[in-house]
């Protein structure tokens, strides 16, 4: 019998790598008397639109903004449908619904957990427009036939990357495939900005639409108004948002990304460690990338199945807790939830590899900031929580 031994300090999910280059780089946004969107948000999104070799990037507060904006881009009106996966964030099904359409929802594959693409076609109808997959945890979706969907049906794709920045799919870009690529710098992502998000498309009068959207309509460039060129009248051309980036934001972001590769290989380092020490326990384990592909190793999402593994899924997650390592649950599939259960009569048997992997899985921690022993200590305590 093993004596199990806890860490003294918790161990926060998610916790980001932040490092004293953006924080001297925010201290100086701050001491500079502009701390709106200005100059460093123009910088971040050219790093961005550079380093995922995207036409053009347009930087917003959040992926939720991102995803919103992209879909009033896309033309949706009320009464189209977009297609996306049950396995997903309730931000992707919302600003579907919050752009006047309507979402329909297709199960997963339960080895990629990622949306089934061999179901989206008997989900397609006439008033079908567009497809919104979710590269889930970082694994590239099956790119090729959504695209040879999209194209046999005449639909728009709005890939959602909130986890798949560092993603490929068959050496070509996630968020850069479809028409548009809308991504996350959340607090737990793997690049952070607090809050976030950037929009990549491949075409310029979108990417103006989108500027001018996320700043209340007013017309492009209207945050320069205030600067050393002297006043500029700016008209409003749009009933937009108030979902630009700040340039406080942006200064976190410039460094962040510049070592988004660096922070992917210590992740993958971290999951290599994970898949070596836990595929002897009864435990489910994420899929590998396939050759090719790109996975951008933003969650470890193992499952827990009680008749397997010996604990319920939410005990587990009470063990892990007691025993000082944060976890979390990506995600209870979206037909759990109340709201959209009474909206839409969705219900978890109609979707049941969502619905299984939503009650079995639970989110290792997976920063780069973690160290071999902290890594150790999160493979101890499922050691001993299995009572392996
Ligand atoms: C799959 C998915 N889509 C969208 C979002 C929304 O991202 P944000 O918090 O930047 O709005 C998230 C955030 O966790 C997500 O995981």
């Amino acid at each position: 019998m093993k004596s199990y031994c806890q860490r003294d300090s918790f161990l926060i999910f998610g916790a980001p790598a932040i490092e004293d280059a953006e924080i001297a780089e925010v201290v100086s946004v701050i001491r500079s008397g502009w701390i709106g969107t200005g100059p460093r948000v123009a910088a971040f999104e050219r790093d961005f639109q550079s380093y995922k070799g995207a036409a053009h990037a347009v930087a917003v507060n959040s992926a939720t903004a991102a995803l919103h904006l992209s879909f009033i881009a896309a033309g949706l009106k009320k009464g189209d449908e977009v297609i996306t996966t049950a396995n997903t964030f309730c931000a992707t099904v919302n600003a579907i619904i919050h752009a006047g359409a309507t979402p329909v929802l297709v199960d997963i594959d339960p080895i990629t957990c990622n949306i089934d693409v061999s179901r989206i076609e008997e989900a397609i109808t006439e008033r079908t427009r567009a497809i919104c997959p979710v590269h889930y945890a970082g694994l590239p979706c099956e790119m090729d036939e959504i695209e040879k969907l999209a194209r046999k049906y005449g639909l728009q794709i709005i890939e959602d990357c909130a986890h798949a920045i560092e993603t490929r799919y068959q050496g070509r870009e996630a968020g850069t495939i479809g028409d548009f690529g809308c991504f996350s710098f959340y607090v737990t992502k793997n690049v952070v900005t607090a809050e976030g998000g950037m929009i990549t498309t491949k075409q310029e009068g979108l990417a103006d639409r989108l500027k001018i959207l996320a700043l209340h309509g007013m017309t492009k460039d209207a945050w320069k108004r205030f600067g050393d060129a002297g006043y500029k009248h700016y008209k409003v051309v749009d009933a937009g948002f108030k979902y630009n980036m700040t340039d406080i934001q942006a200064a976190l972001g410039i460094h962040q990304l510049a070592r988004v590769e660096k922070n992917w290989v210590r992740r993958r380092e971290i999951w290599d460690r994970y898949s070596a020490r836990l595929k002897s326990l009864p435990l489910g384990l994420p899929a590998a990338p396939q050759e090719g592909d790109r996975h951008a190793y933003h969650l470890f999402p193992i499952r827990v199945n009680p008749a397997k593994a010996g604990i319920e899924r939410d005990d587990f997650l009470n063990e892990m807790t007691a025993r000082k390592i944060g976890v979390g649950v990506h995600y209870l599939s979206i037909p759990e939830h109340p709201f959209y259960q009474d909206e839409f009569g969705w219900t978890p048997d109609a979707f049941p590899e969502a619905k299984q992997f939503g009650r079995e899985t639970v989110s290792l921690p997976l920063s780069a900031n973690l160290t071999d022993r902290d890594v150790d200590d999160v493979i101890l305590a499922i050691e001993d929580c299995l009572g392996q």
